[in-house]
C-alpha cells in the first residue's frame, strides 16, 4: 500500500472550459487543414510555384499544432474529436466544394487569411481561458502556435499589398 503524496491546497487539476476549447481547435485545425490541401490542388495562376508548396509548409505546421493539442487535452482528461463528421459538427470554418476557376489566386489568399484570422481568435479565447482555469502549460503551449499564425496572416496580408491586420 502506497500512501499518496499531497501538497497542501495542490489536488485539483480539473480544466473543463480548456477541455472544451481545446477540442474546439482540434476540429478548427483539422477543418483548416482540409482547405489548405483544397488551394493547394484547386489554384491556378501566376503565383503557383511559390503558393503551391507554401500551403504544404502551413499543414506541416498545422499538423503539429494538432496533435500536440490532441494530446494536451487527453493529458488533461480529455478525449480529441477524431472523425471527420465530428470535425464537421464541431468546426466554425467553413466547408465548400472545390471548383477549378471559381477563385482567383488572390481569392484564394485571402479566403486563407480569413480562416487564419477566425483561427487566430480561437487560440486568443483558448489562451484567456486557460489562463482562467490556471493550466498554463497549455496556455504556454498555445501562446507560441498563436504567435504562428500572426505570422503567418501577416504574410498573406503582405503578399496582398495590405498591413497586417488587413488594413
Ligand atoms: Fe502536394
Amino acid at each position: 500500500m502506497i500512501n499518496k503524496l499531497n501538497v497542501e491546497g495542490q489536488n485539483k487539476y480539473d480544466y473543463p472550459e480548456t477541455r472544451q476549447i481545446l477540442n474546439q481547435l482540434v476540429a478548427d485545425i483539422s477543418q483548416l487543414s482540409v482547405n489548405i490541401h483544397q488551394t493547394h490542388w484547386y489554384m491556378r495562376g501566376k503565383e503557383f510555384f511559390r503558393l503551391h508548396p507554401l500551403m504544404d509548409e502551413y499543414m506541416d505546421q498545422l499538423g503539429v499544432h494538432l496533435d500536440e493539442i490532441a494530446e494536451r487535452l487527453i493529458e488533461i482528461g480529455g478525449a480529441p474529436y477524431s472523425t471527420t463528421q465530428e470535425f464537421m459538427d464541431h468546426t466554425g470554418l467553413p466547408e465548400e466544394p472545390g471548383e477549378f476557376g471559381k477563385y482567383s489566386m488572390e481569392d484564394y489568399v485571402a479566403r486563407l487569411v480569413n480562416q487564419f484570422e477566425y483561427l487566430r481568435d480561437v487560440y486568443q479565447k483558448a489562451m484567456e481561458i486557460s489562463d482562467a482555469e490556471k493550466d498554463w502549460p497549455t496556455q504556454d503551449m498555445l501562446n507560441g502556435f498563436k504567435g504562428e499564425i500572426d505570422k503567418n496572416i501577416w504574410t498573406l496580408n503582405a503578399f496582398l499589398g495590405k498591413g497586417p491586420f488587413g488594413d
